[in-house]
C-alpha cells in the first residue's frame, strides 16, 4: 500500500494552480444521466472519486471519453438504472445517481451508502424528498428502490441542510411535472455550480445560492459544455499548509469568493493575504496565533476544512476551541496528530488545541480524506520524517499532491 514520506520544516513557497472542485464535479457527472445528449466537462479534477463516478455511469450503460482534465459523457444508451453496493460503498456520493435516474427513467436501484468513517451520514432527506415528489420508495436488501411514472413538483422542507440532498432533489425536480420548492436548501458554491450547469442544459431554476430554490420542471434536458468551478477546499488546504509552514504561496484559478470564511480565519491567525480576481497570495512571517472556530453550512466555516485548521492550531500561540457541528465523530485525525506531539483534548464536539512549540515526525495513518490533509500539514511542520499510511484517502480529493507540494519546496515522496 502506498505511503507518503515528508521531511518537515521547509516553508512552502511558490505558485500553485487550484484544481477543479471534486464536490462540484461529482454531482455534475451525475447530472449527465438527465439527458440523452452529450455532456462535455472541462476542469475535471483527476481524482479517484471522479474515476469511481465515471465507472458507475459506465456500468449503467453510459459512454465516457476522458481527456486530461476533461470528460465527455453520453448517457443516451443507459439501460440499467442500478448503482451496486461495491461501487457505492467506496464513495457515498454515488447516492447522487438516485434523483437523476428516477427522474429520467422512472426507476432507480441505488445501494444504501452504509456506515462511514465520519459518522452516521444518513440519506433519509434524499429519500423523503423524492417520496414527496411522488416516487414510491422501497428499501430492500440494502438497496433504495425508487419508482415513479413521472415525478411531480412539490414543496419540500429539509430538516437539516444537506448538500448532496439538495443536489439530488434539484436534479430530480428539473425533469418533474410542475414546480418544486426546496426550503432550507444548501447554499454551497458547488450547489450553485450544479444549478448553472443544469440551467445551461435547459433547466428552469431560481434561487440557487439562497436557502429557497425553485425548480420548474421541463420535459427534457439537452447536452452541455461546462467548466467545473475550482476547488475551495483544495485551495483552503494549500493556504493552511502555507500558513502552518510560515511560507509564501500564491494560488491561481482560486474560487476567491467561496473562501471568505477560511480567509477570515487565516487572517486571524496572522497571515497577510492579498486577493485578486482569481488569485490569492498568502504570507505568514511569524508563528501563527491560535484561531477558534465552529463549522457550519455555507457561508459558515466548512467542516471539510476543520481538520486542516486543527493541524494549523497545533503549533499556534495559545489555545483554540474547534467545534464540529456537522458530523459527529469527525475528530479521528486528533489521535494521529497526537502521535506527532500535538496537544489536543476532545470535549464532546469541541477540540481544545493547545499550541506546541514544535511537532516531531512519526508514522501516522490517514483515516479519511480531510484527516489525511491535516496529517500532511502537520508533517510539513514537524521535525524529521513523517510517514503517512493509507494515502488512498488523500488521493480521493487531492490531485498529484506530492508533485504539487514538491513544486512549493516541500520534501515529500510517495513510497510504494
Ligand atoms: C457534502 C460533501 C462533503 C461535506 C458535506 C458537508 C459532497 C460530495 N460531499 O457531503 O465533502 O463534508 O457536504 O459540507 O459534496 N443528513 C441527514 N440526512 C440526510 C442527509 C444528511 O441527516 O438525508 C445530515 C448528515 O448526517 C450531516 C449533515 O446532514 O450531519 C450534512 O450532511 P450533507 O450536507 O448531506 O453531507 P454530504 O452531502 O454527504
Amino acid at each position: 500500500m502506498q505511503k507518503l514520506s515528508i521531511h518537515g520544516g521547509v516553508p512552502l513557497s511558490g505558485e500553485v494552480r487550484v484544481a477543479g472542485a471534486k464536490n462540484a464535479a461529482l454531482p455534475i457527472l451525475a447530472a449527465a444521466l438527465l439527458t440523452a445528449e452529450p455532456v462535455r466537462l472541462t476542469n475535471v479534477p483527476e481524482l479517484n472519486d471522479v474515476t469511481t463516478m465515471i465507472g458507475l455511469l459506465e456500468r449503467m450503460g453510459a459512454r465516457a471519453r476522458r481527456s486530461p482534465h476533461g470528460v465527455e459523457l453520453d448517457a443516451g444508451a443507459v439501460t440499467d438504472p442500478f448503482a451496486p453496493y461495491d461501487l457505492v460503498k467506496t464513495m457515498r456520493a454515488s447516492i447522487l445517481a438516485l434523483g437523476p435516474l428516477t427522474a429520467r427513467f422512472g426507476e432507480a436501484r441505488v445501494s444504501l451508502p452504509g456506515g462511514c468513517a465520519i459518522g452516521e451520514r444518513p440519506v433519509d432527506l434524499h429519500i423523503k424528498g423524492l417520496a414527496a415528489m411522488g416516487a414510491e420508495i422501497a428499501i430492500e436488501a440494502g438497496y433504495i428502490h425508487a419508482k415513479a411514472r413521472r415525478l411531480k413538483g412539490a414543496r419540500i422542507f429539509m430538516d437539516s441542510v444537506t448538500v448532496t440532498g439538495t443536489e439530488n432533489l434539484m436534479m430530480a425536480a428539473s425533469l418533474a411535472d410542475g414546480e418544486t420548492v426546496l426550503e432550507n436548501a444548501a447554499r454551497e458554491p458547488e450547489v450553485v455550480d450544479l444549478a448553472r450547469c443544469l440551467i445551461a442544459m435547459g433547466a428552469r431554476i431560481r434561487g440557487h445560492g439562497t436557502d429557497v430554490i425553485s425548480i420548474e420542471g421541463v420535459e427534457r434536458l439537452r447536452g452541455v459544455e461546462h467548466a467545473v468551478m475550482p476547488d475551495r477546499i483544495e485551495a483552503g488546504t494549500f493556504l493552511a499548509a502555507a500558513a502552518a509552514t510560515r511560507g509564501t504561496v500564491t494560488l491561481t484559478q482560486a474560487p476567491v469568493e467561496a473562501l471568505d470564511a477560511v480567509l477570515e480565519k487565516l487572517r486571524e491567525a496572522g497571515a497577510s493575504i492579498d486577493v485578486d480576481r482569481d488569485s490569492i497570495r498568502l504570507r505568514m512571517g511569524a508563528r501563527p496565533r491560535s484561531v477558534s472556530l465552529r463549522t457550519a453550512p455555507y457561508p459558515g466555516f466548512p467542516t471539510d476544512m476543520q481538520a486542516q485548521f486543527i493541524a494549523l492550531n497545533t503549533v499556534a500561540e495559545g489555545t483554540a476551541f474547534v467545534t464540529e457541528t456537522i458530523f459527529e465523530n469527525r475528530f479521528m485525525h486528533v489521535q494521529e496528530l497526537r502521535r506527532l506531539g500535538a496537544r489536543i483534548e476532545i470535549e464532546g464536539n469541541t477540540a481544545l488545541v493547545h499550541g506546541a512549540e514544535k511537532l516531531a515526525g512519526a508514522t501516522v495513518m490517514a483515516t479519511d480524506l480531510r484527516a489525511s490533509a491535516s496529517l500532511v500539514i502537520a508533517a510539513l511542520m514537524a521535525e524529521g520524517e513523517t510517514v503517512i499510511e493509507r494515502i488512498y484517502h488523500l488521493d480521493r480529493g487531492y490531485e498529484r499532491i506530492e508533485s504539487r507540494l514538491g513544486q512549493l519546496g516541500a520534501r515529500i515522496a510517495r513510497l510504494s
